[in-house]
C-alpha cells in the first residue's frame, strides 16, 4: 500500500522523520511517495502551494501523511492547509483528545479521565473565506452552512461514534442567536440521530459546552460541530489534555483523506530537533487504523503510551526535574519500548487486514438533491446600500423607488433596526440594509427586483442584495434585532 507524505515546514521534517522512523522500525507495510507541498513550493511560484505532481500523486493514491504547513502571510494567497481539506472534499475533521498518562495536567492530577472526539464540519462556515469590503468601512463575510454538507459530517459523527462505543453524540451550536445558519446544521442533528437510536444525541450552546467542557469534560464523548466553533473547541480540548502537542487530527473524506497534526510549523522552536512528534505520531496511528493496519497501530500505540508513562519527555511538557530528550531521541524511545504494554489504556492488537475497505468510506452524497416543497415565493428584497445619511432621510429616498410593487419595511445597521423605530443610542456605519417587501402580499419575480435595485441605484450605491424567501409560510431569511 502506497500513501503520499508531505514533511512540511519549520518543525514538519523533524517531526515526520521521527514517525516515519518508528513506522519502519515497526516494519510498517506502507511505502511512501513523497510529494512537494508547502511554503517553499509557494515561494518557487505555486499559488496553491503544491505542485501538479504532488497533486496528482495525491488524487491517485488517496492519502495523505502531512506535516505542518506555513502559508506566506501578506501574498494574498490562501492556506494550504485549508485548500487541500477543502479540494479534496475532505469533509469531516476528527480529532482526539485523550488523557495520556506521564503527560500532567489539572484534570489527569485529579483523576478525572478525558476521551472527547471533536468532529468538525471542515469546507463550510466562514471558512469558505469569502469575503467582500462592501464600504471602505465594513467587510462582509459570507457564511455558508448546507444542507447536505451538515448532514454528511453529521453522518459520520455518529457513524464514527457507533464504531467506538460512544454513549452520546452531542452537537454544539450557536443557533440561538444564527437561527438560520447554526439552526440548519442543528436541524439536520436531529434529522441524522433518529438513524442512530442506539445513540444518546442532545445539543450544547456552544459557549455552554466550552464552559462545561472544562469544568466536567469527562462528561462528554463525541462532539459535532460547524468549522469555526469546531476548531476553537478543538483548540479548547487539546488543552485540557495537556496542548497541541497531543492532538492529532484525521480528515476524512470519501476518496482522499488526511493526517495531520493540529499543531503548526512552530516556527520559535524550528530546526533545533527539540519538537514534540506525539501529535503526529497519534495522526498517524489514527491512518494506520483507517487502512485496516490495525496490528501496527496497536502496537505503536502501546509503545507511545509506555515511552510516555515511563517519563520520557521532550521539552514542551512532562516532570521539569527530569532531563528533556530531543525529537530523535524521543522517537528512538518508543522504537525501543514496541512490544511492550502500558499500564493505563493499552490498546487491543488486531492482527492487520490491509486491503480492507476503508472504514468511514460513505457513499457519495448527491450533494444537489434539494428538499424544496415547490411552495417557494420571492416576498421581498434585502438591499444593502452604502450612505452616510441618518435613516429618516434614507428612508424617504428609498420610499420614492418602492413603486407599486413594493413597500419600504424596515432599515437596519449592522443587524439593528433603526427605522422605523430605533434608538438614538445605535451607532451607525455607513452600511444600511434597507428591507422591501411585496405591497400586496403577493409574489414578486426577479425582475421586479431588479426594476427596483435599478431605480435604487440612481440614489444609492447598492454594495449588495439578498432576497426574501418564504418557503411556505416559513420565512427564509432572518428579522432585524428589534424587527
Ligand atoms: P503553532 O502550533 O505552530 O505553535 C504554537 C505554539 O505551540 C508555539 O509556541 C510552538 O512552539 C508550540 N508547539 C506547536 N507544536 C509543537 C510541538 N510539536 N512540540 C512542541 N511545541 C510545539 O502555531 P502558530 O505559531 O500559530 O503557527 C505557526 C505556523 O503554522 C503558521 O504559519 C500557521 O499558518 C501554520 N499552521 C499550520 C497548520 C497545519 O499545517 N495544519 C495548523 C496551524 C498553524
Amino acid at each position: 500500500m502506497k500513501i503520499a507524505v508531505a514533511k512540511g515546514d519549520g518543525i514538519g521534517p523533524e517531526i515526520m522523520d521521527a514517525t516515519l522512523s518508528i513506522f519502519a522500525a515497526n516494519k510498517v507495510p506502507l511505502e511512501y511517495e513523497f510529494v512537494d507541498m508547502g511554503k517553499w513550493v509557494f515561494d518557487k511560484g505555486f499559488s496553491n502551494g503544491m505542485t501538479p505532481e504532488a497533486k496528482l500523486a495525491i488524487e491517485n493514491l488517496g492519502l495523505l501523511f502531512k506535516g505542518p504547513m506555513e502559508t506566506p502571510k501578506g501574498k494574498g494567497v490562501k492556506s494550504i492547509n485549508v485548500t487541500a481539506r477543502k479540494t479534496w472534499n475532505t469533509f469531516a475533521n476528527k480529532r482526539v483528545f485523550q488523557t495520556l498518562h506521564g503527560v500532567d495536567t489539572v484534570f489527569s492530577k485529579a483523576g478525572i479521565p478525558i476521551d472527547i472526539t471533536v468532529v468538525r464540519e471542515n469546507i463550510e462556515d466562514t471558512y469558505g473565506g469569502i469575503e467582500h469590503m462592501l464600504t471602505h468601512d465594513v467587510a462582509l463575510s459570507r457564511r455558508f452552512i448546507t444542507r447536505p454538507g451538515s448532514e454528511q459530517v453529521i453522518r459520520y459523527a455518529f457513524e464514527m461514534a457507533r464504531l467506538k462505543k460512544a454513549r452520546r453524540v452531542s452537537c454544539g451550536h450557536k443557533s440561538n442567536i444564527m437561527k438560520i445558519t447554526d439552526g440548519l446544521f442543528l436541524e439536520c442533528f436531529y434529522e441524522v440521530a433518529k438513524s442512530y437510536p442506539d445513540l444518546k444525541a442532545d445539543d450544547i450552546i456552544v459557549d455552554d459546552l466550552c464552559m462545561k467542557l472544562v469544568t466536567q469534560p469527562d462528561a462528554f464523548d463525541v462532539v459535532v460541530l460547524t468549522n469555526l466553533q469546531g476548531d476553537i473547541v478543538s483548540d479548547l480540548c487539546a488543552g485540557l489534555v495537556g496542548g497541541l502537542g497531543f492532538a492529532p487530527s484525521a480528515n476524512i473524506g470519501d476518496h482522499i483523506s488526511i493526517f495531520e497534526a493540529v499543531h503548526g510549523t512552530a516556527p520559535d522552536i524550528a530546526g533545533k530537533n527539540i519538537a514534540n512528534p506525539t501529535a503526529l505520531i497519534l495522526s498517524g496511528i489514527s491512518m494506520l487504523l483507517h487502512v485496516g493496519l490495525t496490528e501496527n497501530a496497536g502496537i505503536i500505540e502501546n509503545a507511545l503510551l509506555y515511552t510516555l508513562e515511563s517519563g520520557v519527555h521532550t521539552g514542551d511538557f512532562g516532570d521539569k526535574s527530569t532531563p528533556a530528550v530531543n525529537t530523535p531521541e524521543f522517537a528512538n524511545a518508543i522504537i525501543s519500548n514496541l512490544g511492550k504494554k502500558p499500564e493505563f489504556n493499552a490498546k487491543p492488537v488486531v492482527p492487520n487486514k490491509p486491503g480492507t475497505p476503508v472504514p468511514f468510506k460513505l457513499q457519495q452524497n448527491a450533494m444537489m438533491v434539494s428538499k424544496e416543497t415547490g411552495n417557494e415565493n420571492i416576498v421581498g428584497v434585502d438591499l444593502f446600500i452604502e450612505s452616510d445619511e441618518q435613516p429618516q432621510s434614507i428612508a424617504k429616498k428609498c420610499e420614492r423607488h418602492a413603486g407599486v410593487k413594493f413597500k419600504l419595511v424596515n432599515i437596519s445597521n449592522r443587524g439593528t433596526q433603526v427605522w422605523p423605530t430605533g434608538s438614538v443610542y445605535t451607532n451607525l456605519v455607513n452600511l444600511y440594509n434597507v428591507r422591501f417587501e411585496s405591497l400586496d402580499d403577493e409574489p414578486l419575480t426577479q425582475q421586479d427586483v431588479l426594476g427596483l435595485y435599478v431605480s435604487l441605484s440612481g440614489n444609492f450605491k447598492i454594495c449588495s442584495s439578498e432576497l426574501l424567501n418564504m418557503w411556505g409560510d416559513k420565512k427564509a431569511y432572518s428579522l432585524a434585532q428589534g424587527q
